[in-house]
């Protein structure tokens, strides 16, 4: 059986899902906190040590205004919300991506990542203003500044992710079959699992069906 240490999620579905509804993009934003909360709950069951959920691409800047205000509005009261029971239940939260946003809420995920940080139950990634092909640039300058050999080991060490194991496995919800330009280094080896249901309607059931069909497949790493 697969062990299973790091699971990804591209959150996908939210605006379908709250304009199908016949409301607003926004209102999916919210729904979907709902089954974050969920599947962070499931997470700790499973005892699954890393949780890196997409919330923010460096893409998303294209969106309208005042969607992005939301979702950071969103995020804010969910972070302020949460990390007191965080702490209590030894989650460490760690953002992933670059933190440019107002100075309240770089404040406020800074001191979250500082309180939370000798945590070791669950470490919740945050990919906020996160791009992959940005994160590998990133890297790779580094090497060169500091005028070391750029290879495998020294790349991921100036990743986001430095420390971190790569992801056992991705899902994305949403019915839509791409990775977005996310973790596209860490995700090499990993199972990739397609969900059709729109983020806010996915559920425990869902969850858990697809970390048993992982826990089953046989992971050849290259070899046979
Ligand atoms: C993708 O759905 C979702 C996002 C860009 C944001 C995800 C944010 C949340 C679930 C809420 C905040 C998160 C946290 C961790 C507090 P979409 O808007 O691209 O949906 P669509 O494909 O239907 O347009």
């Amino acid at each position: 059986m697969n062990t299973l240490k790091h699971v990804a999620i591209i959150m996908d579905g939210n605006g379908r899902w709250g304009l199908n509804k016949k409301k607003s993009r926004n209102f999916g934003h919210k729904a979907g906190i709902k089954t974050v909360e969920k599947i962070i709950k499931e997470t700790i069951k499973n005892k699954i040590k890393y949780l890196t959920l997409f919330a923010f691409s460096t893409e998303n800047w294209k969106r309208p205004k005042n969607e992005i205000k939301y979702l950071f509005k969103l995020l804010e009261s969910f972070i302020q919300e949460r990390i007191i029971e965080f702490n209590k239940n030894n989650i460490k939260l760690k953002v992933i991506g670059i933190k440019k946003f107002s100075s309240k809420l770089n404040k406020l995920l800074i001191e979250s990542e500082k309180k939370t940080k000798n945590n070791n139950k669950l470490q919740i990634n945050l990919a906020l203003n996160y791009g992959a092909k940005d994160e590998l640039v990133r890297s790779i300058k580094k090497l060169v500044k500091k005028k070391k050999i750029i290879n495998e080991k020294n790349i991921s060490k100036f990743l986001f992710t430095e420390g971190i194991p790569d992801p056992d496995l991705l899902i994305r919800t949403g019915n839509t079959r791409r990775l977005s330009n996310f973790l596209l280094w860490q995700l090499a080896y990993a199972e990739i699992y397609f969900e059709k249901k729109l983020w806010p309607d996915f559920n425990e059931r869902d969850y858990n069906k697809i970390l048993k069909k992982f826990k089953s497949v046989k992971r050849n790493f290259g070899k046979i």
